[in-house]
């Protein structure tokens, strides 16, 4: 989605800007932008595609004390250069926008009658030419005016040609941090674009408004009323979001699996417990009071939900229902008493999942909790209880370390309530003592880097792939899908492999892979049979079988032994090497694996 980085200081922030833009990409963009103004006059660089396009046009006699810069994911208008941001209004203004305005049309009619002019297809035009016609000296005036009238989701920067020291920017729906240097203070979309610069961060809280120099800065409710807010300094540092001597972001973060999953249990479990109160103080008051659950996510997040579903109703006998927050939002769902409402979301800043929190009746629910990864987000500052994943920072579009550690903290979270309902001892420490092995059993499972590497070659040509799974591991297809469509894109389609013989087994000939990771659980002989009914039609078989769970006459098929006899974390397990091979498809491909088309990291529009 898109990224904004403001700054405001005593020397030139154009490489500030354009250094802040390129820790944004990960978010996901199509064109980029700076505004900077330089002897009272307005300056802009715009190019299609990516920052380093635009860091060669940035001329480099250009100097600005004072700028705006932008990465944009299109959503009105194509992605081209006029239609990259900053905006201008009437060489006076400039802006730019996160977010939609839903109500810009009749805006921009209304501007259009005033005399204004348009030059793209944008709603984020309309938002300039009205901050312009309220300027009348007062940035922080016309920007308050303008704000007021608009609908949708929004996060703003703003400068003005005349005032070369005060930048204004507001958010409602997407994130905005103000970031606190030594005689120059800045703006950005998340603190990863500012840490080259400064470590101490204001969170803006929903409609905020700060105005920012070099000196000061002063923040204003939605209703005008100046509030302070807490200074935090983050413990992140500039080196902790680089690819070190990886490739690509997903292979780092792939590997990075078993320290992450290490480090989200840290303190959280004794050798055959889970520690009291992981989930806060309040949180044995409300889990005793849980009869169901209801799980509402996005994307790879959605599945990490799906499997603890699984989970939930085994080990607590309780219902769960998990659905995705883009459908759970608007319609009217029945709630039972006492459901527990969960929330997952590795960004903490996915529009839908948070809608869906905001807008919940919370007097029909017993309480409410998220796992989250992003410590600053908006979803963990509006949320009850709160469990961080601890995957640290997570730059390539496809999910990862943050799927793993989502199920590591969803099976805490299944025996801190089964805790307080008196659930099964020994249960509860055979799920301890295996998240105990797990980092060392994913370890392990990397070995099998070379082994996958090579099976990729065999995707390279295809425009179709089956992932097949049945229980739990249903979703762990969906989530290998996920990952092999979007950064490989080709089609890949995940069903329970009892499914196969109601429709989708019509598709299966030599040219369809099909993927199967088999756990020796109890429907191996059913998921045997269905692999059958594949090799029978010719379709060619990419097996990854668990301890135990090896076809008898593998014949032509394609296996991988996985080494780890398991039972909870087997589908965690499973994970790790379903994601190696869409890295290898993707990059045997030549895609770009870290930040594949039209997609975005964090999606903070709906
Ligand atoms: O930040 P979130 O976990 O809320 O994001 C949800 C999805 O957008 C995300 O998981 C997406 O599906 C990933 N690109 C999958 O790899």
């Amino acid at each position: 989605m898109c990224g904004i980085v403001g700054a405001v200081a005593q020397r030139d922030v154009s490489s500030i800007l354009i250094e802040g833009l390129r820790r944004l990409e990960y978010r996901g963009y199509d064109s980029a932008g700076i505004a900077l103004i330089d002897d009272n006059k307005l300056q802009r660089f715009r190019a299609l595609g990516k920052v380093n396009e635009l860091a060669v046009k940035v001329n480099p006699n250009q100097a600005g004390a004072i700028g705006i810069a932008h990465t944009r994911w299109a959503t009105h208008g194509v992605p081209s250069e006029n239609n990259a941001h900053p905006h201008f209004s009437r060489q006076k203004i400039a802006l730019v926008h996160n977010g939609i305005i839903e109500n810009y049309k009749d805006i921009r009619t209304k501007l259009l009658a005033d005399g204004y002019e348009f030059e793209s297809e944008t709603d984020t035009e309309t938002v300039a030419h009205l901050i312009e016609s309220y300027f009348d000296g007062d940035l922080l005036a016309a920007v308050q005016k303008a704000v007021d009238q608009l609908e949708g989701t929004f996060g703003l920067g703003v400068i003005v040609s005349d005032d070369p020291n005060t930048l204004v920017a507001c958010r409602k729906g997407s994130p905005l941090v103000v970031g606190l240097g030594i005689k120059e203070n800045f703006v950005a979309s998340d603190v990863s674009a500012l840490l080259p610069v400064t470590n101490r961060f204001i969170y803006l809280e929903e409609g905020d408004l700060v105005v920012i120099s070099q000196n000061d800065y002063q923040v204003y409710d939605a209703n005008g009323e100046a509030k302070e807010l807490t200074i935090n300094t983050t413990e992140l540092s500039a080196d902790a979001i680089n690819k070190g001597n990886y490739k690509h972001y997903m292979l780092k973060e792939i590997h990075e699996q078993a320290k992450a999953v290490a480090d989200c249990l840290e303190g959280r479990i004794s050798e055959n417990n889970v520690l009291d109160s992981v989930f806060g103080p309040e949180s044995e008051r409300i889990f005793k009071q849980v009869e169901q659950i209801q799980i509402v996510a996005c994307g790879t997040s959605y599945h990490a939900g799906y499997v603890a579903k699984y989970w939930i109703e085994e080990l607590l006998g309780r219902p769960c229902a998990i659905e995705v927050a883009s459908e759970f939002r608007y319609r009217q769902s029945v709630v039972p008493k006492d459901t527990l409402f969960v929330t997952l979301s590795q960004s903490g800043e996915t529009a839908d999942t948070l809608a869906a929190l905001r807008n919940l009746p919370m007097e029909d629910y017993c309480g409410s909790v998220s796992i989250c990864n992003v410590p600053e987000s908006s979803l963990v500052r509006e949320s009850s209880l709160v469990l961080m994943t601890r995957a640290g920072p997570e730059i390539g579009v496809a999910s990862t370390k943050a799927f793993t550690t989502q199920l590591v903290s969803l099976l805490l979270l299944a025996i801190s309530i089964g805790k307080v309902r008196s659930m099964d001892k020994t249960i509860i420490s055979d799920i301890v003592r295996e998240l105990i092995a797990l980092p060392r059993q994913i370890e392990s499972l990397l070995f099998l880097d070379k082994q996958i590497e090579a099976i990729a070659e065999n995707f390279i040509d295809k425009h179709h792939a089956l992932f097949l799974g049945r229980g739990v591991h249903y979703p762990i297809a969906m989530e290998g899908a996920l990952k092999l469509k979007e950064i490989s894109y080709i089609h890949a389609e995940a069903y329970p492999a009892g499914e196969l013989k109601h429709g989708p087994l019509a598709l299966v000939d030599a040219e369809m892979p099909v993927v199967v990771v088999t756990p020796n659980d109890g429907l191996l002989e059913k998921l045997h049979s269905n692999m059958q009914e594949v090799k029978a039609r010719g379709g060619k078989l990419y097996v990854f079988a668990h301890q135990g769970a090896k076809l008898e006459e593998p014949g032509e098929d394609v296996v991988v032994e996985m080494d780890c006899e398991t039972r909870w974390t087997t589908p965690i397990l499973s994970t790790i090497p379903l994601q190696l091979l869409s890295y290898y498809v993707a990059v045997q491909r030549g895609t770009d694996v870290d930040q594949p088309r039209n997609l975005a990291k964090s999606v903070t529009v709906e």
